[in-house]
């Protein structure tokens, strides 16, 4: 019996369970595999005592419709990244790596699946080029990661956002309001760009595109004159104004990988006033909303893909792979090549020209 563990890491997203699932299934039909999860991303194995969880087909069951993760996530520290209290109450980060791969050696890890996004696979691609037998599964709602056209995850909270917006659109008009709906994406605008598209909201502000709060505000004036006195504006959490930088938090949580991404609505409510707007302008930060709870079926149906497509890479012993999804086929990439270049939206990209088009103003001067 050849034993493999299974980690989810980065931050949760709707489709993580449905990956495990689809992995401890496809390891079952085949049988010689143990299947053990390891708790909160690689904490589980480099905690003692350890927090490995056997998966089961029976812990498995029927959990694809579940957000979240079963076998629990985070995105600070990692094995690269340990964080360590020192005497004098601070902080310091201490590289534990080596002896997660002589760990996994002892406990007879035959191979490790990492589940993530950019920030893990980073980490798998340490750990394999420590010798760590790897294999990757793309995860994050950004959608952010170019080696695959698709992440689980993503369409879920692109789902949630337009439910958000077609809300606000309601509530804009019936008081001539502007309602600002800030959601994440971090510093790719795919969520934003695809809410703003499916709910025919009116101004789309992404982090590729530096906006300029004039062009918004003239927008906006242009609409008051054709008789409409409302707007809904969808802003991404990582968006900027020409000349100015992201929005942020200082965060104090140890080991916290990313920057912490927060204000940017509120940023442009207090830009838009200044620049003369003469509508009110309420704001609405979607948050954690967007990433949790049940994963749309097109998320579950590629979860499901990438678990299958991981067990098949594990068994043919493919390591040092993350698998992807190119339309219409669920492939593998190195992993070098998964964590080398972002996906961001392009300026000449067709949703771009159709968000144009649909007169959506994206905070410059550019036109359809
Ligand atoms: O990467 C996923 C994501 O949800 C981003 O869109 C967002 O900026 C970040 O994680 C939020 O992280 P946390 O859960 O630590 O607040």
């Amino acid at each position: 019996m050849k034993r493999v563990m299974l980690a989810t890491g980065g931050g949760d997203c709707p489709g993580l369970n449905g990956v495990i699932r689809g992995f401890v299934k496809a390891a079952n039909q085949h049988g010689g595999w143990e299947v053990l999860g390891c708790y909160q991303s690689f904490n589980g194995i480099l905690r003692e005592p350890t927090e490995l969880i056997p998966l089961t087909p029976e812990k498995v069951s029927g959990i694809h419709i579940r957000g979240g993760t079963i076998i629990g996530t985070t995105n600070k520290g990692g094995p690269f990244a340990w964080p360590v209290k020192k005497y004098d109450g601070t902080w310091e980060t201490v590289d534990r790596s080596t002896e997660m791969v002589k760990k996994c050696e002892l406990l007879g890890i035959d191979a490790v699946v990492n589940i993530g996004g950019d920030g893990s696979q980073r980490i798998s691609m340490g750990l394999h080029e420590k010798g760590l037998p790897i294999v990757g599964v793309p995860k994050t709602i950004d959608n952010d990661l170019s080696a695959t056209d698709m992440t689980f995850g993503f369409e879920t909270a692109v789902e949630i956002a337009t439910e958000a917006a077609d809300k606000l659109m309601t509530t804009a008009e019936s008081h001539n309001r502007v309602l600002i709906l800030e959601v994440m994406g971090r510093d790719a605008g795919w969520i934003a760009l695809n809410t703003a598209i499916a709910g025919g909201v009116h101004v789309c502000l992404i982090p590729e595109i530096p906006y300029d709060v004039n062009c918004v505000n003239m927008f906006i004036e242009e609409r008051i004159k054709n008789g409409k006195s409302f707007d809904v504006i969808v802003i991404s959490e990582g968006a900027k104004p020409i000349d100015g930088t992201v929005s942020k938090l200082n965060t104090s949580e140890i080991g916290y990988e990313n920057i912490r991404l927060s204000g940017a609505a509120d940023r442009l409510a207090a830009e838009l006033k200044a620049a003369g707007c003469e509508l009110d302008v309420r704001v609405a930060v979607l948050g954690h909303i967007q990433r949790g709870g049940v994963p749309i079926a097109f998320d579950r149906i590629l979860a499901a893909q990438f678990g299958v497509k991981a067990f098949e890479l594990v068994n043919n012993g493919d390591f040092g792979k993350m698998v992807s999804y190119r339309y219409p086929n669920i492939v593998s990439v190195p992993l070098a090549e998964a964590v080398s270049k972002m996906n961001f939206v392009q300026e000449d990209s067709a949703l771009i020209h159709t968000a144009r088009g649909l007169g959506i103003c994206l905070g410059d001067s550019s036109v359809y």
